[in-house]
């Protein structure tokens, strides 16, 4: 199931998929480098980063693909998905219209990928409460249906972020 990242480490390959400015790129950056870009540009292609995490003693590196939500922008997706066996399945609190996309990047998920079996409904931005446009119950009957994990982040000001990923790796390992 994990590859053997060199020493003593185990590597996982985690997805992060929604539509576009959902926030993947900068929970990404939250993540494995603590840092957030208020003026991030549409990701072109693919970008992975790594980060090591400690799971009952035994370190994990976590090594996490991101790509761009907008159709024209993508590459190929099957190599994007080859091997994973995590994913991050994200819209933004405050734009129904990417809830809405769930279903579908779940459709391409199973499609492209039969080795996941980790996955988090992540709802970004819950810094932006006064402007939300999904509720909390809304997320949690969708990922109750499609048996995925859910949390509401935000990569602005961290709340979560770490747990979103931290969840998906546990189940992993
Ligand atoms: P694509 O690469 O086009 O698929 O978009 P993306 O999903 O990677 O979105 P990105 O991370 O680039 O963020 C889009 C915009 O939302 C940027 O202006 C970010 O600063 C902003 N943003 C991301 N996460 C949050 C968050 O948690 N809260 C708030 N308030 N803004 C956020
Ligand atoms: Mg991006």
């Amino acid at each position: 199931m994990a590859e053997e990242g060199g020493g003593d480490e185990y590597l996982f390959k985690i997805v992060v998929i929604g539509d576009s400015a959902v926030g993947k790129s900068n929970l990404l950056a939250r993540f494995a480098r603590d840092e957030f870009d208020h003026n991030s540009k549409a990701t072109i292609g693919v970008e992975f980063q790594t980060r090591v995490v400690e799971v009952d003693g035994k370190e994990v590196k976590a090594q996490v693909w991101d790509t761009a939500g907008q159709e024209r922008f993508r590459a190929v997706t099957s190599a994007y998905y080859r091997g994973a066996v995590g994913a991050l399945v994200v819209y933004d609190i405050t734009r129904k219209d990417t809830f809405h996309s769930i279903k579908r990047w779940l459709d391409e998920l199973h499609t492209q990928c039969d080795t996941t079996f980790a996955k988090m409904l992540v709802g970004n931005k819950r810094d932006l409460e006064n402007i939300r446009e999904v509720s909390v119950e809304e997320g949690k009957s969708l990922a109750e249906e499609e048996g995925l994990f859910f949390i509401e982040t935000s990569a602005l000001d961290s709340t979560n972020v770490n747990n979103a990923f931290e969840v998906v790796i546990r189940e992993i390992y």
